[in-house]
């Protein structure tokens, strides 16, 4: 296994990205073959911020694999109280065999990761969102096959989710649209140049528009996520009226694809960033992909921990 954290996906190339969808597929086909792999492994979580499907499919993830989880916020942790990040991933890497964190500032993760000898998997920071990543690009193999050349618009904020979108898409050849309003919400410049040069190896492309019509515009997948992610809430009115040109009404889903799919990695703030007619439209995979978020995350609790 040449790595031995997962803080973002540009932190694997493309080979073991595609090992990775692939051994999710083959776990979520049969995943009683996978019962006893983790037998004995225990991953500590620990959550600065608030999770459902994060925190409900990593523990669900790792009991099925025959593990257990331990789940704590910061203030449950000496953390809460001063103790630093860099003793903290040491000390815990004495008790368990994997680390899962969900945080604010993406370095915190790093951190974790520099100073932990078993393996850290980012749950999410302000920065990426790698799991959430995998799990996508899933989903949209399953429902619309090969996924090189595949265009997929992001609409919204340039934020984690687009940015773990973007590395994703550039292992995988995906050509990616991001529609943003540009300026604050415009995705991270260093991790679009990433994305970019990466991409070379793959044909993938991944382009930055500020119009969502034209993000839109044939893509076999529409994304959305939240305007306001946590963290940001102090934010919201101005978040709500700057990106309002962007929300994904029926209309704009029209535009894309005559059989597009629409994914959010939720959760959703219906009549915001999407419509009720798009989160339930007959198109929208929002469950599936949220289901897929259990069946990824055992493929990389196997191939880090296992
Ligand atoms: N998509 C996602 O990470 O959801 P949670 O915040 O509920 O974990
Ligand atoms: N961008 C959102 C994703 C939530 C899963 C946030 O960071 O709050």
């Amino acid at each position: 296994m040449p790595y031995k954290h997962l803080t973002g996906l540009d932190q694997i190339n493309a080979e073991e990205m595609t090992q990775l969808l692939e051994l999710s597929a083959k776990i979520k086909a049969d995943p009683d073959a996978y019962r006893t792999r983790l037998a004995g492994k225990s991953l500590a979580m620990i959550f600065q911020k608030p999770s459902t499907r994060t925190r409900v499919s990593f523990q669900v993830g790792i009991y099925q694999l025959g593990g257990q989880a331990l789940v704590m916020g910061q203030n449950d942790l000496q953390l809460g109280r001063g103790e630093t990040l860099a003793d903290t991933a040491r000390v815990m890497s004495r008790y368990v065999h994997g680390i899962m964190a969900r945080v604010f500032a993406h370095s915190d993760v790093v951190e974790l990761a520099t100073h932990a000898t078993v393996p850290v998997i980012n749950g999410l920071s302000d920065l990426l969102h790698p799991c959430q990543a995998i799990c996508d690009y899933l989903t949209m193999k399953e429902h619309l096959g090969d996924l090189s050349g595949l265009r997929v618009a992001y609409l919204g904020d340039g934020n984690n989710v687009a940015h773990s979108l973007a590395y994703g898409a550039a292992r995988l050849g995906v050509s990616l649209v991001i529609g943003t309003p540009g300026g604050r919400y415009a995705p991270d410049e260093a991790v679009i140049a990433r994305a970019r040069e990466d991409a070379k190896a793959t044909g993938a492309s991944i382009d930055v528009v500020e119009d969502p019509r034209e993000a839109v515009a044939g893509a076999r997948v529409v994304y959305t996520d939240v305007w306001t992610s946590m963290g940001q809430e102090a934010e919201n009115e101005r978040r709500l009226a700057d990106l309002h040109a962007f929300q994904l009404t029926g209309e704009l889903f029209a535009q894309a694809d005559k059989d597009a799919i629409f994914m959010h990695c939720l959760p959703a703030h219906r009549g915001e960033e999407v419509t009720d007619e798009v989160a339930d439209h007959e198109r929208s995979v929002i469950f599936d992909q949220a289901e897929n978020r259990l069946h990824t995350q055992k493929a990389l609790l196997v191939t880090l921990m296992g």
